[in-house]
């Protein structure tokens, strides 16, 4: 989930010093390259031995121990960085920091970055409460700085209060929804439901269903790291609550229906995870029922359709857990509950359906259209779930565009595609033809930065031919054959 990114983790000198050990584990294995730097405090509680065991990376202590195999340019660590984390940030640190002291390796790094800096303080209560950190924490706020914590719990010194790292999960959300800020949900508010319902039927009993609510955290947890502002109803579940989104919690169908309506007043679409009942008890018993000799029968009434009720114009994506009649099931709700995806899930399969952590799905789209997904993770699901939602949000790009062209693009013969028309053109180096006034190029889709593409191959031929061609020139691109050929001409040299 953060494979290809780069982070650097700051570790002060507190007790919860300790923690970052396996906070660097887990940026590792969620793939991440991970550049620890310690302060010279922080090596008093753990030995940077321990964070280079764990990252297989050299850790850096010092910015003047040249000779050292450690050593690194000054600022190289800043310029690598997605993103520097700084857990546990102690009140000395966040105050040099907040003044713009640069005195070691962790501060210089944090004043010539300028990647996102989550900071997760820990520290004693009243080192937390002290106005002068509170200033300086707001004062790094108002700057961007993204704060995490701290908790309020035991502390070290066996007083209780605020000033406890948080925990490690919490960090690591808080984590991917900073890098997330960019993707392609962007901007956009999804709600999730996850979950069963819980219906009750006295006071200490109800009626429930399998759902284990991970296909739904795994939806609400990928649209946080892909941009999107996530809210979360969910049902109770035995997982943990997850960072960097707002979370709700029902436990019945009746409460669902109500939270729906609530978050989705700004929705740009509602994912419906959740296993709400069917069905719910005609009246709850006002005391717990006795066990009598007697057969007992419980009158059941049909429950609110949550998704078919609610009302709004936000995308609406069902999941559909079926046992028998998959698709034929699932495609007569989508209709019947007007829905734009249907998840359908068949919970009978192996290593599919309630409480795995894989699952076999295949998405319905209003058109007729089914794609089947092979076995994958619920993580990799939702992705692929996201995937569909996103082209269903944003606007179709036309079938042509223009160019302004710089006197880089003429003088290096590349054009860069911004992101917006990206989907008009094929994967990273596949191949693709222009066709120009010069004839035929055989060009092939490049990559320039995340997500964009920069067309060069061929290019720079085609701009020699064409010496009255300047920069705030114009091109047009017109797409003849999706994915395989473009006309280029010029509109204005
Ligand atoms: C045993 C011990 C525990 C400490 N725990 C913390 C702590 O949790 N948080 C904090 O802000 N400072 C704590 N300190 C004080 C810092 O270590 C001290 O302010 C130090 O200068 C921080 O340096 P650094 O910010 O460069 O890592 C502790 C000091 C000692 C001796």
């Amino acid at each position: 989930m953060l494979s290809g990114k780069t982070a650097v983790l700051g570790v002060t000198g507190g007790i919860a010093a300790y923690k970052a050990a396996d906070l660097a584990s887990k940026l590792t294995q969620a793939g991440a390259t991970v550049n620890v730097i310690m302060t010279e405090s922080a090596t008093e509680f753990v030995a940077p031995l321990t964070f280079r065991a764990i990252t297989h990376r050299p850790v850096v202590t010092s910015m003047f121990e040249l000779t050292s195999e450690f050593s690194v340019e000054h600022v190289a660590l800043a310029e690598a960085a997605d993103i520097v984390v700084i857990a546990p940030a102690t009140a000395n640190t966040i105050a040099r920091i907040a003044a713009g002291i640069a005195d070691d390796m962790l501060t210089t790094t944090v004043l010539a970055t300028e990647a996102p800096v989550v900071v997760a303080p820990a520290m004693n209560v009243n080192m937390w409460q002290n106005p002068v950190t509170q200033e300086n924490v707001a004062r790094l706020k108002e700057r961007g700085f993204v704060f995490v914590g701290p908790g309020y719990g035991r502390l070290a010194s066996g007083r209780m209060g605020m000033g406890r790292l948080v925990e490690v999960t919490e960090i690591m959300g808080t984590v991917q929804q900073v890098l997330g800020r960019k993707g392609d949900l962007a901007g956009k508010r999804i709600v999730v439901t996850a979950g069963g319902t819980r219906e009750a039927i006295d006071p200490v009993r109800y009626i429930g269903n399998r759902s284990s609510g991970k296909m739904g955290y795994a939806i609400a947890e990928a649209s946080r790291d892909r941009g999107a502002a996530v809210t979360l109803i969910t049902a109770p579940t035995s997982l943990p609550a997850p960072a960097g989104m707002e979370t709700v919690s029902i436990e019945s169908v009746v409460e669902l229906k109500a939270a729906v309506a609530e978050a989705t007043k700004q929705a740009d679409a509602l994912v419906m995870a959740a296993a709400p009942a069917d069905y719910v008890a005609r009246s709850v018993a006002a005391q717990k029922i006795k066990k009598g000799s007697a057969a007992l029968t419980i009158d059941l009434v049909k429950a609110p359709d949550v998704i078919s009720e609610v009302t709004g114009s936000f995308l609406k994506v069902g999941f559909s857990a079926e046992t028998e009649n998959l698709l034929d099931n699932a495609r007569e709700k989508l209709t019947r509950k007007s829905l734009d995806l249907m998840v359908a899930n068949d919970v009978t399969a192996a290593d599919s359906g309630f409480g795995t952590d894989t699952n076999k799905v295949t998405i319905l789209d209003r058109d007729g259209g089914t794609e089947d997904l092979p076995l994958m993770t619920k993580r990799e699901v939702a992705d692929r779930v996201l995937d569909r939602v996103v082209a269903l949000l944003l606007p179709t790009p036309p079938n042509t565009f223009e160019v302004r062209l710089t006197g880089r693009m003429i003088g290096a013969g590349c054009i860069p595609i911004r992101k917006r028309y990206r989907q008009l053109f094929p994967e990273f180096k596949s191949p693709l033809t222009l066709v120009t006034d010069a004839g035929k190029i055989k060009s092939t889709a490049g990559r320039s930065f995340p997500d964009a593409l920069e067309l060069r191959k061929g290019l720079y031929k085609w701009f020699k031919a064409h010496p009255e061609l300047k920069a705030g020139g114009t091109v047009r691109f017109t797409v003849i054959e999706p994915m395989r050929q473009y006309r280029l001409e010029i509109l204005e040299a």
